[in-house]
């Protein structure tokens, strides 16, 4: 996204009062969109272009008013990011049903209503738009524990191409954003209840390092821009190799690490 192409336009993002939300949130101002930012809590370092409103993305009613404050000041959305996201660690057979639906509400339902409001009012705008929802390498492989999490960011993938579908003869884009291991506060509360490591996450990370938010939120805004006019229905991951890599314990002279292949 260059600085003119998001001048004017008004962007929604969920989960935008912190973390890689914030991220996405000081991206689009700065490159000169209208920017609104749902979230459950207070923005810990609240921007001074941005309008957060206090939303639920699991609730519908909640959604319904966001949206309809949003017309109200602005009019239509031109661009949905579908980001707010929980964690609850737990084996199936011993989690409870309250926290699988938290996840699956907040997660797959929060991207469902959410683009059940921005989608008609992008179509009846006639101005095409974009959408995007952030999924995670949780939706490629499996995550012991995190059962609920696996299976709404894998449903997300689901949505996002029925929705490319249904959405392209308007103009609109739907495309998701998998991220790796991003250090944010959903990261820090891992590590403190021990349900991750540092280790375990930089262990089969090629490139040696987490994902900064910024660098998340600079995918984010390729997909909403008109940079990626032809891209629609794609899932873009940003996790440092993560997910292509198939031996974290070959030998470092196969790895580029040594300069020549011992005799
Ligand atoms: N941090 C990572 O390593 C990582 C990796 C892959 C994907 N993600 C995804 O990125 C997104 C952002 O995560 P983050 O790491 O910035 O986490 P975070 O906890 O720092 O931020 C999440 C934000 O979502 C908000 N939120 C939670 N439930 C909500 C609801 N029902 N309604 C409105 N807002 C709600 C929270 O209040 C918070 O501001 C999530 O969807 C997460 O699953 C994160």
């Amino acid at each position: 996204m260059n600085g003119s192409s998001m001048k004017g336009r008004v962007a929604i993002v969920t989960g935008g009062a912190r973390g890689i939300g914030d991220a996405i949130v000081r991206r689009f101002g700065e490159a000169g969109a209208r920017v609104f930012a749902f979230d459950l809590i207070a923005p810990p370092e609240p921007r001074a272009e941005v309008r957060y409103v206090d939303a639920d993305v699991s609730d519908r009613k909640s959604v319904e008013e966001a949206f309809e404050t949003v017309e109200r000041e602005a009019g239509a959305p031109d661009v949905l990011i579908s980001n707010a996201g929980i964690q609850r660690v737990g084996l199936i057979g011993t989690l409870s049903f309250e926290d699988w639906s938290e996840v699956i509400g907040t997660h797959l339902n929060g991207l469902f209503l959410c683009a059940s409001q921005a989608i008609p009012r992008m179509t009846a705008a006639g101005k095409g738009g974009a959408i995007i929802a952030m999924a995670s390498t949780a939706a490629m492989v499996g995550m012991p524990g995190r059962g609920p999490y696996c299976a709404a960011k894998a449903g997300i993938l689901g949505l996002i191409r029925a929705m490319a579908l249904e959405t392209a003869s308007a103009g609109i884009r739907v495309n998701a954003v998998a991220p790796g291991y991003t250090r944010t506060k959903l990261v820090d509360d891992a590590i403190a209840n021990g349900s991750l490591r540092e280790e375990w996450m930089m262990e089969r990370v090629p490139l040696g390092r987490l994902a900064t938010p910024d660098e998340i939120a600079g995918a984010v805004a390729y997909l909403a821009s008109d940079e990626a006019a032809y891209v629609t229905g794609q899932t873009l991951v940003i996790d440092g190799g993560w997910t292509v890599q198939g031996q974290s314990n070959a030998p470092g002279w196969l790895r580029g690490a040594a300069p020549a292949r011992p005799r």
